[in-house]
């Protein structure tokens, strides 16, 4: 695996290939990298005939400085499970590389900056709008790939893509789980091991409103799942059910997803699921 961590040496070697008429795919990450990340890594590599990983924990998306400040950085384990799972170009930028002093950003998120993540992270989207941006200018990849665990990341990705009318084709890919159900996420290694049993209350909620969608009204469904809740270490941010598309709330009950934000003692962990 080649890995750079200038704009100029990955630019530099990304013009020698490109002519080669190769497919490109990009994976951009915050590192911490686990089974979620690689299965994005597959992805391209089935797509794709060069596949490049950035991971660079993005300053201006964070929206409290101790979550920045606490993100895991595991970047020799991150190499190997890179290396390992067939990545052909790490890009590993350092902050300064990548924004300079007083930075503006004029990108303006729509309506999703206002609900549910974009409500309860002010200036995250901004900040991911950002970075993604800076990163799909400069490898200009034929393909990029997400999670659907970040769902309403995707959809405000999709947007800014159409915004800029970049040619780069976007694809959101499965949320994967650890085995007793909780989405994987970087974050989770800060849970300790009752936190760690908490914390499947999401799935559990989620999986819960799957069973009965459709069943119960609306309001009376997310009552009940709400009751997954009632305990001390769990503080929800909310639970809701809303159009896939555009997140508002649901006016078809074919196109629906269940999204949950809580907070597990000092960890926020998101999740969601495609309903029926
Ligand atoms: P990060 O949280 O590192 O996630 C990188 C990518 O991995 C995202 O597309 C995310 O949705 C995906 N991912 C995370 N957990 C997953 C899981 N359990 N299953 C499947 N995919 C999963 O998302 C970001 O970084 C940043 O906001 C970024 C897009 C890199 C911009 O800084």
């Amino acid at each position: 695996m080649k890995s750079f961590n200038t704009k100029e040496k990955l630019v530099a070697y990304l013009n020698s290939v490109r002519g080669k008429n190769l497919k490109i795919g990009l994976v951009p990450t915050m590192g911490a990298l686990h089974e979620g990340h690689l299965s994005l890594i597959a992805a391209s590599k089935e797509k794709c005939d060069l596949t490049i990983a950035s991971i660079f924990v993005n300053p201006t998306q964070f929206n409290k400085a101790d979550d920045l400040l606490k993100y895991p950085k595991p970047i020799e384990r991150d190499k190997q499970l890179l290396e390992k799972a067939g990545c052909d170009i790490l890009f590993n930028p350092e902050v300064s590389e990548m924004y300079h002093d007083n930075e503006r950003w004029n990108y303006k998120v729509g309506n999703l900056n206002t609900i549910l993540e974009g409500k309860f992270r002010p200036g995250h989207y901004e900040g991911v709008t950002q970075i993604v941006y800076k990163l799909f200018t400069l490898v200009e990849p034929d393909f990029a790939f997400f999670g659907q665990k970040d769902y309403q990341q995707f959809l405000v990705i999709s947007e800014l893509t159409k915004h800029f009318k970049l040619p780069i084709q976007l694809q959101a890919c499965p949320i994967i789980r650890e085995k007793d159900g909780l989405a994987m996420s970087s974050r989770n290694v800060r849970l300790n091991q009752l936190e760690h049993e908490k914390s499947l209350q999401l799935y559990q909620s989620l999986k819960f409103i799957k069973a009965n969608y459709g069943k119960l009204p609306k309001e009376g469904l997310l009552n009940q799942a709400k009751g997954f809740y009632n305990d001390d270490l769990l503080d929800l941010e909310y639970l809701e059910i809303a159009d896939q598309h555009t997140l508002s709330p649901i006016n078809d009950q074919k196109n629906a997803i269940v999204l949950v934000a809580c907070s597990v003692g000092s960890t926020r962990l998101i999740d969601n699921m495609m309903l029926p």
